[in-house]
């Protein structure tokens, strides 16, 4: 059987009606970038994720950017981050200017961990940017505790946690700037890229929405140096109608990872663990496996896709070698790009599906 990582061609076939005539109404309407279409989306995904406002941008790595730069993070500042994420998170860190600060993980969570972030802290340190990896939040109060004590702000990188929550309150119902990305294969994906960043601020929305347009308020005045980072109405009218769709795809996310919970239990694998307090949305289904290269190579040989997210960290990549990391110096991280996989988790797989990876790994196991 085959069973891929993502089916998107499959999701668009279960909805082309709605998408096409949403695409054919952009067109008609002759307005392409921003526009009502945006403003709706961005007022729909805001009241989704418990935000006053929703900034949309052209990607989630620009979300991340420019959310620094709205908050005056730039050349002198720290900025503590994980170096178990897609490279985007550290990317955004250097491109505002700022210096990323590379703090290990919980190695349960795969999260950013509260304690080793603290101990990174420096007179510099302006910002701390935790991951909300695979879809579980981080934890809020410790980061939300940490921030207040030390005066720093929260930058969530929310990329792949659209629809979760924590304690019970949803992305942006805690303090700090959350930012999200609409990358094809994310719980909430464009036809494209996008993004978007939540806030409760209105003073940092405002400054949003003029940085995402040449850092313009208005007509050809510019008051600062901006970017060019905004999103296209056809994304936006694509994901106002996936969006009604999301609490389900993530419910079924949720139910086949429970399916492997159950059926992975009395196997080698470590299973993900989940924050009793976290709404986990599933965005991968990561467990670690010893062997874990011998069972993507037998997965693969059986039809079953499965990714390895990330196969070294960051602060190991050669790109930021300049930032002086050794190997050993976040063992938990090293460790966990040894050991990761992720399975199929998408909301579009059949339970026959599901249950096929499961008797793999079981097989392969035994
Ligand atoms: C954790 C994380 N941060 C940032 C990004 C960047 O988002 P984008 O690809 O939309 O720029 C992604 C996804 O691609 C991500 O997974």
């Amino acid at each position: 059987m085959r069973v891929p990582l993502a089916d998107l061609v499959h999701q668009y076939q279960t909805m082309k009606e709605e998408v096409d005539a949403a695409i054919r109404s952009v067109l008609e309407s002759g307005r392409f970038i921003l526009g009502p279409e945006v403003s709706h989306l961005e007022e729909e995904i805001a009241a989704c994720c418990g935000a006053r406002y929703g900034v949309a941008v052209n990607s989630g790595t620009d979300a991340l950017l420019l959310s620094l730069v709205a908050h005056g993070i730039g050349r002198g500042d720290e900025v503590i981050t994980t170096p178990f994420t897609f490279v985007a998170t550290v990317e955004a860190i250097v491109q505002a200017g700022a210096t990323p600060v590379f703090a290990d993980i919980d190695p349960q969570t795969f999260n950013l961990c509260p304690e080793r972030a603290a101990e990174k802290i420096t007179p510099r340190t302006r910002a701390i940017m935790p991951v909300d990896l695979f879809g579980q939040m981080a934890d809020r109060h410790a980061f939300l505790a940490l921030a207040k004590a030390h005066n720093l702000t929260c930058i969530w990188d929310a990329a792949q946690a659209i629809g979760a929550a924590f304690d019970g309150r949803r992305l942006a119902e805690f303090d700090g700037t959350a930012t999200l990305s609409f990358f094809p294969t994310k719980n909430l994906g464009a036809f494209g890229d996008g993004g978007m960043v939540l806030t409760n601020e209105e003073a940092v929305a405002e400054h949003l929405r003029n940085l995402r347009f040449h850092g313009s308020g208005g007509g050809y005045y510019y008051k600062e140096i901006g970017y060019c980072s905004r999103l296209d109405a056809l994304q936006a009218a694509i994901l106002r109608v996936k969006l009604k769709y999301l609490p389900a795809w993530n419910e079924a996310r949720r139910r086949h990872a429970a399916r492997y919970m159950e059926r992975l239990s009395e196997t080698c694998v470590t299973l993900p663990f989940v924050d009793p307090r976290a709404y986990h949305i599933f965005h991968q289904f990561t467990l670690r496996h010893p062997r874990r290269d011998a069972l993507k190579t037998y997965l693969a040989s059986q039809g079953v896709d499965s990714g390895i997210y990330y196969p070294l960290s960051l602060h190991l990549q050669e790109a930021y070698a300049r930032l002086g990391y050794r190997s050993g110096d976040l063992p938990h991280a090293e460790r966990a790009t040894q050991e990761v996989l992720s399975i199929p988790v998408h909301p579009d797989l059949t339970d026959d599906q599901v249950e096929f990876v499961a008797d793999q790994i079981r097989r392969f196991d035994a």
